[in-house]
């Protein structure tokens, strides 16, 4: 599809850049939608029931984040800790399990006193049940306790279930959560346990050998609210693929993976300033074509961010790798090498929004989103091509009231 792009001079929604018409992703299918834990705005996160409310809200991908227990099976929980998203401190016989660990590698660095879910067995994990996290307080709290934690191999059965059920294809994308800690607790001789563990799983399971070879439309043509409400056009055909991404913020992980199967890989980072300029682009491109980070940067642009966030810029290198891109020109020297652009997480409206400008710390952007309609449509302008979201639903709607805009000239 050829598009034009118009800076719109209003002021309102923004200096920010428009497509003249349809989408400005890579492949000119709309933003792909992925539930962050499921719909941990409504459900205790990465549970039966956050995922089951991700499928509903019909989410294009469902993200677990993927954890090891003692006796090395894989499990979902975001932290490695326990004590934040679980009932962990109200059970006495564990009590005495609490205690302080620390762990350096070149990408991770842990140090608190918790429960840690690698000093668990499973049998043992299944005993425990998952909270909502307290620091968002108009979350519910009405399942808390309802639901355990769930293994790898539940998930996908999950998965597996409600595409049958509903008759539609849901992405699966795992995060490998700090591999060089499980690698570390699960030495092997090629020092890369825990990606193959995952990948044996999926590969049993077919996801290995069945990836698209290039495009993946959502439906055979883009009508998001036959999507939404999974009404099939006459001539849809379901994909003979299974739709998969591999995440993690490891960079080794992803090149190793990325030499060990077909499914695409997700590098994510913020905190690597040369990574956001044409060489940068390059390296990535050698072993990912699925690029995100953090969403303030595609706003700020690397500099600002990096800047305000206290990560140290080292002006040569930056200099020497071609110079940072600000966000256009990012994502169109990504897209040229193919890299598709995924900013995280766009929340739910009940939540402030945190960028920099809005809590008065950035002078220098000069568009920052007041709601959530604006923040969502900016992204879309950019043309991000998947991005992580809370209150998929909402972010549904605004996604289908954008579509109407971009592609009918109506505006919702
Ligand atoms: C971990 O944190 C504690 C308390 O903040 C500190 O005293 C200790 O030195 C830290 N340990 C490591 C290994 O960084
Ligand atoms: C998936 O469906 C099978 C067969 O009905 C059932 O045994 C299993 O419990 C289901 N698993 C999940 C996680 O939904
Ligand atoms: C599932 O959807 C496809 C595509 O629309 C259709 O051909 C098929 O009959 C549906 N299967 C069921 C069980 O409804
Ligand atoms: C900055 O980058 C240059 C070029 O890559 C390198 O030679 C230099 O050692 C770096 N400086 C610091 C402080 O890391
Ligand atoms: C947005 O969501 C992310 C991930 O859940 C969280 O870390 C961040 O604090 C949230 N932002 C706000 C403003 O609550």
């Amino acid at each position: 599809m050829l598009c034009k792009y118009l800076v719109t001079l209003s002021v309102l929604v923004s200096s920010a850049v428009s497509a003249e018409c349809g989408w400005g992703t890579m492949d000119g299918n709309p933003t792909r939608l992925v539930g962050h834990r499921g719909e941990k705005a409504f459900m205790p996160e990465h549970t039966l029931g956050s995922y089951h409310m991700a499928a509903f809200e019909s989410a294009d991908y469902i993200e677990p984040d993927v954890v090891v227990s003692k006796d090395g099976v894989l499990v979902i929980s975001h932290n490695e800790w326990l004590s934040d998203t679980t009932n962990i401190a109200s059970i006495p016989k564990f009590a005495d399990r609490k205690r302080s660990f620390s762990f350096k590698g070149k990408y991770i660095n842990i140090n608190r006193t918790d429960f840690w879910i690698f000093d668990f067995t499973y049998a043992e994990l299944q005993e425990i049940k998952v909270v909502q996290e307290k620091f968002f307080p108009y979350r519910p709290q009405y399942f808390n306790n309802d639901f355990s934690i769930l293994s790898v191999d539940n998930y996908l059965d999950l998965i597996a279930n409600v595409s049958t059920t509903m008759n539609r294809t849901f992405g699966i994308i795992p995060e490998l959560k700090s591999p060089e800690l499980f690698n570390y607790l699960n030495p092997t001789p090629n020092g890369r346990w825990f990606e193959d563990s995952l990948l044996s799983i999926l590969n049993k399971r077919g996801f290995g050998a069945n990836q698209p070879p290039a495009s993946d439309p959502l439906m055979d043509e883009g009508d998001l609210l036959n999507q939404v409400m999974n009404i099939k056009p006459a001539n849809y055909k379901a994909p003979n693929y299974k739709r998969a991404a591999i995440q993690s913020f490891d960079p080794e992980t992803c090149q190793y993976l990325a030499t060990q199967t077909k499914i695409p890989i997700v590098f994510l980072n913020n905190v690597t300033p040369m990574l956001f300029t044409p060489k940068g682009l390059d390296l990535i491109s050698s072993f990912s074509k699925i690029f995100s980070m953090d969403k303030e940067i595609l706003l700020t642009g690397p500099e600002v961010f990096f800047t305000l966030d206290k990560v140290a810029i080292n002006q040569t290198e930056i200099a020497e790798m071609g110079g940072f891109l600000m966000p256009e020109q990012l994502m169109a020297e990504a897209h040229k090498r193919g890299i598709a652009m995924v900013p995280f997480t766009l929340n739910d409206s009940r939540q402030k929004l945190n960028y920099f400008c809005s809590q008065g710390r950035d002078p220098y952007t000069k568009f920052c989103p007041t709601n959530r309609k604006e923040e969502m449509y900016y992204y879309f302008n950019l043309g991000v091509d998947y991005m992580f979201v809370e209150n998929i639903f909402e972010a549904q709607m605004l996604r289908l009231a954008f579509d109407y805009k971009v592609r009918y000239g109506i505006d919702a």
